[in-house]
């Protein structure tokens, strides 16, 4: 009994071990002969499939040309030998192109998926870095930016993961939002009445609700004539970084033309706006009903928004 199971913790613990650290197991090929070092350099990591295999002739011929690289195949055309073509609605514009070994080693990585950089470094090689600024998504600032987008092909634009209607004016639906709703919880937004589904809130009364699903008009609130379809998520907030808490958006263009800024700030239990959609107003969670008469913020007159 003791002995089996020594046999069956040996590899384990050995695995376990740093200073064990195994070298990939590659299959023999008839090329290491001569090109004994590339056995050892691509040994680091995780090795291609068709290279664990010892298959190097599924991507190069035997030698003859050697400024060619000998490759059977031009990339992408190689790669689409055995990986499906990437053909759906959008397609990420590197992929199109099929600058394949922009990012991924034919061969081998020390990284997940052939990588020759980890996401995000690899992303800001073209794109801006956005981990910067007063309020960060937290898993922008993690890199994780496959968490929402896919990096090769998508059926949403922007090459998002799930679906995110991004006009101003959306009807509300579970299925509008479905990229955000996979980490944030429904209630926040559709429960008219709560006490701790958001913070964006007065009293009890849900201002998610207010701006997303809310058609009734409210003279209360200055509001006449409440416009359909409501206001959707991008209508306030950007998906990465905002130089304004809670991912805010400083202003909503339209092409250069600057459409409505806002000017938003947090207090101890709220927080107030400043925007072109209504007067300012101001949010108090603790309030007794979210029905109260909301403070006035003295601001300078903003650029004119749509109405509420
Ligand atoms: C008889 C020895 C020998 C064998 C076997 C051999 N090669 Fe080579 N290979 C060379 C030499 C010599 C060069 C030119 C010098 C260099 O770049 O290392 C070369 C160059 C290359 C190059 C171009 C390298 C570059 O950086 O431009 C590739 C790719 C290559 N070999 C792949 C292969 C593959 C794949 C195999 C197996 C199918 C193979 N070789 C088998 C000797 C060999
Ligand atoms: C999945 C396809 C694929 C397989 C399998 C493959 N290669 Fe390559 N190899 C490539 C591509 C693509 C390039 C060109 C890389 C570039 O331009 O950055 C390349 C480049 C090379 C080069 C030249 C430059 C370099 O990266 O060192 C050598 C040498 C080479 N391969 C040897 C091998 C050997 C030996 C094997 C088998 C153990 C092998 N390859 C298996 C796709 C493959
Ligand atoms: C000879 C067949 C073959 C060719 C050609 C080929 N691959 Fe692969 N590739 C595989 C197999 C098999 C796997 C492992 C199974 C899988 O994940 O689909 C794999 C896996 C991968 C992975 C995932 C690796 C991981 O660790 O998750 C990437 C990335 C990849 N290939 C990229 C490429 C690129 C880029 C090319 C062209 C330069 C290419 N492949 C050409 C057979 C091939
Ligand atoms: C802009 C960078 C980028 C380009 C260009 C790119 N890939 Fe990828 N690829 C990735 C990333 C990142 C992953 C890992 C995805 C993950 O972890 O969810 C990946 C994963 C893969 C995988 C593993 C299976 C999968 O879909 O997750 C394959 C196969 C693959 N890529 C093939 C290709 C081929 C073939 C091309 C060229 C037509 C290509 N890639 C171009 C970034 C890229
Ligand atoms: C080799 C350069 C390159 C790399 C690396 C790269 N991209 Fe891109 N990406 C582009 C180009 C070029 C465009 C199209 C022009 C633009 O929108 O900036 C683009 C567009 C995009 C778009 C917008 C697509 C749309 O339809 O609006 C997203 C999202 C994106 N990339 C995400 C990523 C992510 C995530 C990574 C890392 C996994 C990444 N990119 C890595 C070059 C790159
Ligand atoms: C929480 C989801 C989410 C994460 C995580 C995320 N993005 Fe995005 N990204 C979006 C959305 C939504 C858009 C569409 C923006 C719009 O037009 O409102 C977008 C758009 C983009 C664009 C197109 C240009 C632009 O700024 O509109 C690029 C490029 C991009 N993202 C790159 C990245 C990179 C790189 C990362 C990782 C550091 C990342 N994204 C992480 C949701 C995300
Ligand atoms: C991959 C998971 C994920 C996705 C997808 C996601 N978020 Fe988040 N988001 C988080 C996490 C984690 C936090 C931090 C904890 C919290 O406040 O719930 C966060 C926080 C936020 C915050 C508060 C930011 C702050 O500074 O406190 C806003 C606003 C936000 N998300 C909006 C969105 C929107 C809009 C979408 C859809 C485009 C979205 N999220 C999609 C994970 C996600
Ligand atoms: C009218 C502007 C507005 C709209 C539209 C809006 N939000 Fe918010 N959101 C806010 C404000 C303001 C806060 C900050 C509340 C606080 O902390 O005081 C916030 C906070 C959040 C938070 C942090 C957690 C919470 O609920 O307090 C998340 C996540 C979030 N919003 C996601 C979304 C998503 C997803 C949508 C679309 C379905 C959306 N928001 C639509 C203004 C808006």
């Amino acid at each position: 009994m003791f002995r089996r199971s020594a046999i069956v913790l040996t590899p384990l613990l050995l695995a376990a071990l740093p200073w064990a650290a195994p070298a990939a197991e590659l299959a023999d090929a008839p090329c290491y002969e001569c090109h004994d070092e590339l056995q050892e350099e691509f040994s680091k990591g995780s090795p291609h499939s068709p290279v664990e295999e010892g298959d190097c002739e599924a991507c190069h011929e035997d030698h003859g040309d050697a400024e060619t690289l000998m490759l059977s195949d031009k990339v992408p055309t190689l790669c689409f030998g055995c990986h499906d073509e990437f053909a759906k609605a959008q397609v990420h514009d590197p992929v199109g192109e099929g600058d394949c070994l922009g990012c991924h080693d034919p061969h081998h990585s020390t990284r997940s998926a052939l990588l020759r950089d980890a996401v995000p470094a690899l992303c800001y090689e073209c794109h801006d870095d956005y981990s910067q600024g007063v309020s960060v998504h937290e898993p922008v600032g993690e890199g994780s930016c496959t968490e929402c987008h896919d990096p090769h092909q998508s059926e949403h634009e922007g090459l998002l993961t799930g679906r995110y209607e991004r006009k101003l004016r959306v009807t509300f639906s579970a299925d509008a939002y479905e990229l955000c709703l996979e980490c944030h919880d429904l209630e926040a937004f559709n429960d008219p009445v709560t006490e701790n589904a958001t913070a964006f809130r007065f009293g009890a009364r849900n201002l998610h609700y207010v701006h997303l699903i809310d058609e009734t008009d409210d003279k209360g609130y200055g509001i006449k004539k409440r416009r359909k379809p409501r206001i959707s998520c991008s209508g306030c907030h950007l998906p990465h970084t905002s130089d304004q808490a809670k991912l805010i958006r400083p202003e909503r263009d339209r092409g250069q033309v600057t459409v409505f800024t806002i000017s938003y700030r947090q207090t101890a239990d709220g927080g107030g706006c400043v925007v072109g959609c209504h007067k300012p107003l101001q949010y108090v969670r603790d309030a007794a009903t979210g029905r109260d008469k909301p403070a006035h913020l003295s601001a300078p007159k903003q650029s004119k928004g749509p109405e509420l």
